[in-house]
């Protein structure tokens, strides 16, 4: 059955993207499943799951052999470095893939670390998660300062006249998130990255959180790294690093002696993960054709149909301009259900919602909320909901340094509900009265 409510509120097609991802039909104690869990890992479209299986069934093979499955492997990887370079708008050489984040963090934490020592300064945020924390503070060990920017506590937004003020002469890096995985808030990263340069440090950006909500340009940014996780996009379990090309040059990466010193696969340890490579590359088309589709809701096969009939409206020329148009059409949808979400949180008794409220400012969050709520912890909140059939999240998802400050961390920290594009409102709407049914019961 259609989703009643896409023409109301977006371009969208909402029966057709929920029909891309098998999970979602899902039936958990009788309720539908709804997955509200996306911060944590989103769900994944069909395509992946069909491009994982079937490079298993077909080419599983290591990668530089003189055979054909691993000559397949080489050009399926090249292929995956290219689409993801569209997602991220940059070239292939300039993408690493890794097993996550976190350990593409600390690699590159470690080469960067090599050339500093006392007297070096490194500036991280408290509103960061701890993947983007933890790696960097390390370099004490070799005598670097560690500063950290302050976030302000009314709305967690960062405090950016505290980050100004910790960038100096002495800063060699400023790392800093796209978006908080926790309450949401979305930083101004462009005036970080240019604050940074204007120190002469490196610009290091944790997209993880950001990604499935906003499109990244690290072109237009100008940073020097980012990183994400495509498991947060709609793809499989791995990560993906950024950088300019000339610092994959210059940097000497900690390796193995055989493997190649060409870029950017000196960066990449051991056998990397290729069946899930396969599936970045069918999450990337899965954007694509979300795209393609909200310029002329059509099918590809229909819209050339119809642009030989003179139908169509123009489409996208390139895959980045199709992902751009896809972020365009996402974006008020998730807004639409964020307002819906948070003015249905604020009216239950006892809650309190932690991040930017004010409707006005949503430019500046996404669509993830935590909250707490007088007399429940969030763990009894979480599994009551997941009873229920609702996804959400309990604890601190690791943005260790937010809820210490916060001083909710030996509280059980947050009930975190955060939103997908393939979330509906009617699904945010059965939320809210489970919620505020299991508070009154
Ligand atoms: C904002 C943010 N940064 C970093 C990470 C770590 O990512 P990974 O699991 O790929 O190491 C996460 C994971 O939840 C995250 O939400």
């Amino acid at each position: 059955m259609p989703i009643a409510e896409q023409a109301s509120s977006t371009s969208l097609d909402l029966t057709w993207i929920r029909s891309q991802f098998p999970s979602l039909a899902q039936i958990v104690n009788g309720h539908p499943a709804t997955f509200l869990d996306g911060p944590g890992g989103t769900q994944v479209p069909r395509r992946v799951i069909d491009a994982i299986s079937d490079y298993l069934a077909q080419d599983n093979a290591n990668t530089g052999g003189a055979y054909h499955t691993s000559r397949n492997t080489d050009r399926m990887i090249a292929e995956a470095r290219a689409a993801i370079g569209d997602f991220l708008n940059c070239d292939a050489d300039e993408i690493v893939f890794g097993a996550n984040m976190t350990s593409l963090t600390y690699a590159m934490s470690r080469a960067i670390g090599r050339d500093l020592g006392p007297g070096d300064e490194i500036v991280l945020t408290l509103l960061d998660h701890d993947a983007n924390f933890s790696p960097w503070k390390a370099l004490e060990e070799k005598g670097v300062t560690i500063r950290a920017a302050k976030f302000n506590p009314a709305d967690c937004t960062l405090d950016m006249h505290d980050l100004a003020r910790q960038i100096t002469s002495h800063t060699r890096l400023v790392a800093v998130g796209y978006a908080s995985n926790a309450v949401g808030t979305i930083n101004n990263v462009k005036e970080v990255v240019r604050l940074a340069r204007q120190a002469g440090a490196l610009s290091y950006i944790d997209a993880v959180h950001y990604a499935p909500h906003g499109l990244i340009d690290v072109r237009a940014l100008d940073c020097d790294f980012l990183v994400c996780s495509t498991y947060k996009f709609f793809g499989p379990h791995m990560g993906v690093l950024y950088s300019k090309r000339e610092h994959l040059k210059r940097l000497r990466p900690y390796k193995v002696r055989p493997n190649t010193n060409n870029i950017p696969q000196c960066w990449e340890w051991g056998t990397l993960n290729h069946e899930c490579i396969a599936g970045i590359k069918a999450c990337v088309d899965y954007w694509e054709e979300l795209g393609r589709r909200v310029e002329t809701g059509l099918a590809p096969s229909e819209r050339r149909q119809a642009e030989c009939e003179g139908r169509a409206k123009p489409s996208a020329a390139t895959r980045r301009e199709a992902i751009v148009a896809a972020h365009q059409a996402i974006h008020p949808h998730e807004r639409a259900m964020t307002e819906k979400l948070i003015a249905g949180l604020l009216a239950i008794p006892g809650l309190k919602l932690y991040g930017i409220s004010d409707p006005r400012r949503f430019d500046h969050r996404c669509a993830t909320t935590v909250v707490r709520i007088e007399g429940h912890t969030p763990l009894e909140l979480a599994t009551k909901l997941g009873e229920r059939g609702f996804f959400t999240w309990d604890g601190n998802y690791y943005a260790l340094n937010l809820t210490e400050q916060l001083d909710v961390e030996r509280l059980g920290g947050f009930l975190r509900i955060g939103l997908a594009h393939y979330n509906t409102m009617e699904e945010v709407e059965r939320m809210l009265g489970a919620l505020r049914e299991i508070v009154t019961l």
